[in-house]
């Protein structure tokens, strides 16, 4: 895959004067979300999902991910506008199985969106979701391999901690 088709569609060059509006995923962002996910790196995509190819994404199973009234999958976008064309350049998740539980977020930036804050500000964003629901701790399951979110996590305020689900996932966590 050449550089050029790893990167997020179309934003190349509006970068430094493209205000992100970060906002709750919806049912009509389904498109955005295959777009986005088409364009990730290899790299990026088995960070985020295990997998370098064949996400098997279709319409049917994000349409569940899509649901903006869902206070089991907090679901926020970051998007900017190209062209007036909304373009996704990332997303996070807080999946909250019931109500008391801690809740577990999944984050992903696109490629040429990376270090430039937009993780952080999707992580701030959630841990208040959490708070709001009375959720008190919020985690992440992070591959060893991924140094990237293992500092990331770390400069976010998340501490690692034993991890009772996988043996192999680094756990991080944040009392909210
Ligand atoms: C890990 C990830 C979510 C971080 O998001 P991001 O938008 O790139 O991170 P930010 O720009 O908000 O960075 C926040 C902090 O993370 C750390 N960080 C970010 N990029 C880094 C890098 N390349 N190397 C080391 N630390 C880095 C820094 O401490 C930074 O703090 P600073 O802003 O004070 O310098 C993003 O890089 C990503 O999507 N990676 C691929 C998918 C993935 O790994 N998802 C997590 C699955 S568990």
């Amino acid at each position: 895959m050449s550089l050029k088709n790893c990167m997020t569609p179309d934003t190349r060059d509006c970068h430094d004067d493209s205000p992100l509006l970060m906002r709750r995923g919806r049912p009509d962002d389904i498109d955005r979300a295959l777009d986005f996910e088409r364009h990730l790196s290899p790299g990026t995509r088995y960070f985020r999902f295990g997998k370098m190819q064949d996400l098997g994404f279709d319409r049917d199973r994000l349409a569940g991910l899509f649901n903006p009234d869902d206070d089991h999958n907090i679901h926020y976008i970051v998007t900017i506008a190209v062209d007036s064309r909304e373009i996704m350049i990332a997303s996070g998740r807080l999946v909250i199985p019931s109500a008391g539980s801690s809740g577990e977020m999944l984050i992903v930036v696109g490629d040429d969106w990376q270090g430039r804050g937009v993780g952080r500000r999707l992580v701030t964003q959630l841990c208040q979701e959490a708070i709001v629901r009375n959720v008190h701790t919020v985690y992440c399951q992070v591959l060893p391999t991924n140094r990237r979110m293992q500092t990331f996590m770390r400069s976010c305020g998340f501490k690692p901690a034993i991890n009772p689900c996988h043996e192999l996932l680094l756990r991080f966590e944040k009392l909210v």
